[in-house]
């Protein structure tokens, strides 16, 4: 049985705030929650929330394993709160800090995130902005790891657009050492900041591959991934993009040409019959809702780990 290291660094505002030890410790310990292994109690701790964009899946599984863990979480609606109104984050973060002991925040501009981190003197969690989506790598990590054991011979193909998703996906790989290829149309490639880091962290350069190409990508890979082709902030940009991604979406004739065993995730929310069918998000090598699953037991661990 494992017990929860604390995190070198206060934040996890980027998949690469923790090192690829801490990765593979996070993934550990989640999945000991997940088997019920583990009973840790975070007593009297309190998680705040602040999206400034609609969630599902992270609102709840943040909220439900906040309560798992015997704590409890505030969501600070920030069109009821002053946050809508315009106060300084500088301000709200130092105000927040004195009443919870962490809070996750989803907003548009990573700066943001960043300022709120410099102001708050308690962790804060990336819970997505425009440029990453940190907890969500740990659960689809999670969930590839209970696929294949030894995940480190895994090749991941993302077809889509270079978006958070993708660019969590390219850190986290890089820490965990394992192939990752991304396909995406031209002019939609991953940020180049992102790129250029999770090289210098490669061993072997070869493995990251970033081409427009979606069926050389899914060659001999054992976990197809997708997302939206519009993310949040981007509903302007709809049209052109769905004439864009006109041939990358995940259906039944890609996935023929992955492993014969390859499994579909995907983040959701889903647009079916756009970036992912119908059929494959309900076929037998979809672990999409494991994967959402995952989120739950992927974030007790990482509370953990920022609070023990
Ligand atoms: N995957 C994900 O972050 O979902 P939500 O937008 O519902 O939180
Ligand atoms: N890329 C998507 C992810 C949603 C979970 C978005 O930012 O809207």
């Amino acid at each position: 049985m494992f017990t929860p290291v604390k995190l070198a660094n206060k934040n996890f505002l980027s998949s690469l705030d923790i090192s690829s030890e801490e990765l593979f410790h996070i993934l550990e310990i989640a999945k000991n929650f997940k088997n019920k292994d583990l009973n840790i109690q975070l007593k009297d701790k309190v998680l705040g929330l602040i999206f400034d964009k609609s969630s599902t899946r992270t609102r709840v599984s943040f909220q439900v394993a906040m309560s798992r863990l015997g704590g409890t979480t505030v969501d600070l609606n920030p069109t009821t709160s002053q946050i809508g109104r315009g106060e300084p984050i500088r301000d709200t973060a130092r105000v927040l800090s004195k009443y919870c002991d962490v809070l996750a925040i989803r907003t548009f501009d990573h700066s943001d995130l960043e300022e709120y981190a410099k102001w708050s003197t308690k962790p804060v969690i990336n819970a997505l902005t425009d440029l990453e989506h940190p907890c969500q790598a740990l659960a689809d990590f999670l969930t590839i790891n209970e696929e294949f054991l030894d995940f480190k011979d895994v090749i991941l193909t993302f077809i889509g657009d270079g978006n958070n998703v993708a660019n969590s996906l390219i850190l986290s790989g890089a820490l965990l050492g394992i192939e990752v290829r991304i396909a995406c149309p031209k002019g939609y490639e991953p940020n180049s900041l992102v790129i250029k880091k999770a090289y210098e962290i490669y061993k072997n350069k070869n493995l990251l591959k970033i081409t427009n190409d979606p069926i050389t990508a899914v060659q001999g890979a054992n976990v197809l991934y997708t997302d939206v082709w519009s993310s949040m902030g981007e509903e302007n940009q709809k049209e052109e993009k769905d004439k864009d991604f006109l041939g990358f979406t995940i259906d039944n004739n890609l996935v023929r040409n992955a492993d014969k065993d390859a499994i579909i995730l995907h983040c959701l929310p889903a647009y079916r019959a756009k970036e992912i069918t119908d059929e494959v998000i309900e076929g037998n090598k979809s672990r999409i809702f494991e994967q959402a699953e995952n989120r739950m037991h992927a974030q007790q661990a990482l509370l953990c780990c920022l609070l023990s």
